[in-house]
């Protein structure tokens, strides 16, 4: 399935943030593979406060380069270092954004994409700034998540982007969403007849969506401790997951197909219930840098949602995510029904378990089904066997999010982003969670998360991932 953009191609990208911390470990990386594989054709600008003139951008964005692809090509670095301009100013005088202006016309651009990786406190700032040189007219905006704190800020962002830039060019970033992995959950539902019949209420018994992560938030305390688990992964990028398995089919192959898709299922999803939610914070986060002391923010969250539709009411579907977990996995593993024990075995034989398909959706990504087969030996048995795939070896090289986004932003392509009602349906789902900040469970780190969790999910158990 491809898509036509929607818009012209783009003739400039002018970073916001460019010294920053997600510019240095992702952008810049994804623009070097950009440069490598042919499909970086436009200048790039990167917007600065810090007092740094063009040499300095230019070592910055080399080291970051090598810091994150030790083997990059010196040629390639070098093309791409040919094209970066650095507008150096404060955000406040209206003479960076003259000088913003001036620096566009002097690369005769007029569609240009502007992206604005720095704190969501500026985007307004830096969005009406843009209008204010006329920058609006043609270009559009890529925007960071996270996209507001809550329902309203949210809201409340959309319609003052809004009064800058048409809905159609304002492209909301979550990354998840330019993981080949995570494309693959559409794909892989819709391309393959035999799981159609059976994804829904009659043959699903729940559904287990875990992103763990064995990092704390080295680094980046002080950002984590004005935002929490919920806000930073479980209201994008894990209701993102969660709705691609559970949508329906789009209507078509454009951008509007699939998120009216995706705004259906959150449409259909009851807010989470607080009594069905569980709160952890890892022993050690209230020492991090940028923590407050008596941080009462969670690292871990768990919960348990239900998506009202025909396809989905009563399956539940688990959610969980932390930081200083027992290992790095993202995976969504959907649990069907247990078949009838096998009635021509013995009497006393085990009954057979209950079939899983596992995607894999972080390293090492692919999915396993987990069915049953005969037991050797004298009885008519079964257990559990693994049939996996893993897409790497399968499917050789795949590039990385943050490339295929900028180069879809640039392109003018909306699939892989999000739309304004979906982004709002999200936070409608996770308000009461925000609103009942109960207090947060502690558990180690290295473990999977506070005991409590369990509470959640009923007496079953969580699956360990597979990774
Ligand atoms: P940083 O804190 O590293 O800041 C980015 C840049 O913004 C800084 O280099 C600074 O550049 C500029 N900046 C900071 N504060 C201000 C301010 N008050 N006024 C104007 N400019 C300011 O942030 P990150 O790079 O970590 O994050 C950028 C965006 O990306 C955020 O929205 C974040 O939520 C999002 N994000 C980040 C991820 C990450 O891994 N870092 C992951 C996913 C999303 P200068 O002073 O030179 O202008
Ligand atoms: C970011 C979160 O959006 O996603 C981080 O802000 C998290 O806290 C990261 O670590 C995880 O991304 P990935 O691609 O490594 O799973």
């Amino acid at each position: 399935m491809t898509t036509a953009a929607t818009q012209p191609p783009a003739d400039a990208l002018v970073l916001f943030g460019a010294t920053g911390d997600l510019s240095k470990r992702k952008l810049f990386p994804a623009l070097y593979r950009m440069e490598d594989h042919g499909s970086l054709n436009v200048p790039v600008v990167g917007v600065a406060r810090s007092d740094w003139n063009d040499a300095a951008f230019c070592q910055h964005a080399h080291d970051s380069i090598l810091a994150a692809i030790p083997d990059a090509k010196a040629a390639v670095i070098d093309s791409l270092l040919a094209r970066l301009d650095l507008i150096q100013g404060d955000y406040a005088d209206p003479k960076t954004w003259k000088s913003l202006a001036s620096t566009l016309r002097k690369h005769k651009s007029e569609h240009a994409v502007f992206y604005m990786a720095i704190p969501p406190s500026m985007f307004p700032t830096v969005a009406q700034s843009l209008a204010s040189v006329g920058l609006n007219d043609r270009g559009r905006i890529v925007v960071e998540k996270p996209f507001g704190r809550d329902l309203a800020s949210a809201k409340d962002l959309n319609t003052l982007l809004h009064t800058v830039f048409p809905e159609e060019r304002i492209f909301r970033i979550d990354h998840y969403l330019g993981k080949e992995s995570v494309e693959d959950l559409l794909v892989f539902r819709f391309s393959n007849t035999l799981l159609e019949p059976v994804w829904n209420r009659n043959y699903v018994r729940s559904v287990q969506i875990t992103m763990s992560e064995t990092i704390g938030v080295e680094g980046r305390g002080s950002f984590y401790d004005g935002v929490g688990a919920i806000r930073d992964v479980l209201q994008n990028h894990l209701l993102q997951v969660l709705a691609l398995v559970a949508m329906e089919p789009p209507a078509g192959p454009a951008s509007n197909h699939l998120q009216d898709e995706k705004a259906k299922v959150f449409a259909a999803m009851r807010p989470i219930d607080p009594t069905a939610m569980v709160r952890g914070q890892y022993v050690g986060y209230r020492d991090e840098p940028g923590v407050a002391p008596d941080s009462s923010v969670e690292t871990f969250v768990a919960a348990r949602v239900e998506i009202d539709s025909w396809r989905w009411a009563g399956v539940p579907w688990y959610v969980r995510c932390g930081k200083a977990l027992k290992e790095n996995a993202t995976e969504v593993v959907v649990e069907f029904r247990e078949p009838p024990s096998l009635l021509f075995d013995e009497a006393g034989g085990p009954a057979p378990e209950r079939n899983l398909v596992r995607f894999r959706l972080g390293k090492h990504d692919g999915v396993t089904f987990t069915l049953q087969a005969k037991t050797p030996g004298p009885h008519l048995d079964s257990q559990n066997v693994d049939v996996a795939v893993d897409f790497a070896a399968a499917l050789g090289m795949r590039r990385e999010a943050y490339e295929r986004l900028l180069d879809d932003a640039l392109a003018g392509l909306p699939r892989r982003f999000a739309r304004e009602d979906v982004v709002e349906q999200t936070w409608r789902v996770v308000q009461p969670a925000l609103d009942s900040p109960d207090g947060v469970h502690p558990y180690f780190r290295g473990s999977w998360g506070p005991a409590e969790a369990d509470r959640v999910i009923c007496g079953d158990t969580w699956f360990p991932p597979s990774t």
